[in-house]
């Protein structure tokens, strides 16, 4: 007899993938500026960084919202005991005023329908069990975001349907595509009972436009399937077009609300995915109502929602922050991607997120997986960057890859991208690499480009640059 069950040893987790490794190498020689110049860089971690300042900053000035302050501890008893499992009350409305926020105040949301989870890892796992039996499935549009395959499918038995979309037109998920997906499992004789859609997407860093939406709506309406919403990527928006999300296209179109669910975390939009704050919020009381008993396994703390309470109630450092939020995401956006660019690498144009969806096909060996993931095995062992391979997102098309941008400093992010030229070059052969450094030297860039990156210049630059700040390392320890 095995010591564990069998559904603990089903491989369902999902962790079996370039994703998950990618970790362990940059967990095993970790980048440091100074302690480990040579290190990997970690790139493959969704994590928004960017305005943590503003964070700490609010934190200091308001110490009455932490019950471990002397100023605030006249709560610690309170929030200490068992309380409802519904969530404080203040908690849930400060939840929802932030939602209302994020999406432009053009919806509202009841406090009476947020249920907290553990994440958005722990919101999937509970709408996959409050919709679907074991064997029925969502259908997910490719590429998509890895956890999905464990945080929906390892203690649920709930089955993962690809809905394959591609660089032909911009990976845009397209009604066809859902439908010929939808037949060909009923083909397969695969019990459809949802559809997942991530808006803005990871890895993508896109938003999906108002009529696409409308379409997803008319689609799970038709075909009486759920529609689960993840929106955790909507306030990292940064530029044009606006994001939508499907709270609001619900009273546009013709649709069974009951069918109509969202998973939303604090984890991307204020960058506390150490919190744990997830959300459940369904337009079916039904839903809400298990949700909420399932909920109990993994509930908010009191002690985090006290303090997130207190954050998001203060409306005006809210506006503060989306704003600034979105700009430096933007900027790091336009730094990141014209760096890329200057060594003539492509990426999909994104408006959202902490990454970038960057197209290497062009360095493939043969346009196939195998291909991919020995390009990526380089890049990890040599290059030193750990990105994270599209076929770890399912995508259909090899050649992919995520690279993230928002966990690190500027000048982590100016040599890794010294990194990306140097091994780019190499790769072009000497005399592109030569054309190109010219060419770089030629131009104006940023401070942080500024930096002098030539081949010969990177390995000093990387000891002795005295750009480096000790707090220069990308916090980079999460594991999940
Ligand atoms: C699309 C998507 N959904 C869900 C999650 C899980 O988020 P959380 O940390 O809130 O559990 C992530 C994390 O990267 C994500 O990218």
């Amino acid at each position: 007899m095995g010591v564990l069950s069998k559904i603990a040893t089903s491989g369902r987790h999902g962790e079996n993938s370039a994703y998950f490794d990618g970790w362990k190498a940059y967990d095993t020689d970790p980048f440091h500026p100074k302690h480990n110049p040579r290190g990997v860089i970690q790139m493959g971690l969704a994590e928004n960084q960017l305005c943590f300042d503003m964070i700490e900053e609010w934190v200091v000035n308001n110490p009455r919202a932490s019950i471990c302050s002397e100023e605030g501890v006249d709560e610690f008893k309170n929030i200490a005991l068992y309380q409802d499992y519904h969530g404080l009350l203040q908690f849930r409305k400060a939840v929802a005023r932030f939602m209302e926020r994020v999406r432009g105040d053009r919806v509202r949301f009841d406090p009476d329908r947020i249920v907290m989870s553990g994440g958005a890892t722990g919101a999937h796992e509970i709408l996959a069990f409050c919709l679907l039996d074991p064997g029925e499935a969502f259908l997910v549009p490719t590429p998509y975001y890895p956890g999905y395959d464990r945080d929906l499918r390892w203690r649920t038995g709930v089955e993962l349907y690809p809905v394959p979309c591609d660089s032909s037109n911009d990976f845009k998920l397209t009604s066809s595509a859902l439908e010929s997906a939808y037949a060909k499992a009923m083909d397969e004789s695969i019990r459809v009972k949802g559809l997942l859609i991530n808006n803005p997407s990871n890895p993508l860093g896109t938003v999906l436009d108002r009529d696409t939406l409308k379409d997803i709506v008319r689609f799970a309406n038709d075909k009486k399937i759920h529609l689960v919403c993840d929106e955790i990527y909507a306030a990292t928006v940064f530029s044009a077009p606006e994001f939508v999300s499907v709270a609001e296209v619900m009273e546009e179109v013709e649709c069974d609300p009951d069918l109509v669910h969202i998973a939303y975390s604090l984890s991307k939009d204020l960058g506390l995915p150490g919190f744990r704050v997830g959300v459940v919020y369904s337009y079916s009381a039904a839903v809400v109502s298990c949700a909420r008993r399932m909920s109990s396994f993994a509930l908010v703390s009191t002690q985090t929602q006290h303090l997130v309470a207190s954050v998001l109630s203060d409306e005006a450092f809210v506006g503060r922050f989306l704003r600034e939020s979105s700009e430096r995401l933007g900027t790091r956006h336009r730094d990141f991607t014209r760096g890329l660019a200057r060594f003539e690498i492509g990426t999909l144009h994104g408006n959202a997120g902490l990454f970038v969806w960057m197209d290497l096909r062009r360095l493939l060996r043969e346009a196939t997986f195998e291909a991919e993931s020995e390009l990526w095995r380089v890049i990890i062992d040599e290059v030193k960057l750990n990105v994270s391979p599209g076929g770890s997102f399912h995508c259909s098309e090899p050649g992919w890859f995520r690279v993230c941008f928002a966990n690190m400093d500027e000048e982590t992010m100016a040599v890794a991208l010294a990194r990306i030229w140097k091994f780019v070059g190499q790769r072009q052969g000497g005399e592109e690499a030569e054309a190109a450094k010219t060419k770089t030297k030629k131009k104006k860039c940023r401070r942080s480009l500024e930096i002098n990156l030539s081949f010969r210049g990177l390995d000093d630059y990387l000891t002795s640059s005295p750009h480096h700040s000790p707090m220069s390392s990308p916090m980079v320890h999460a594991t999940t």
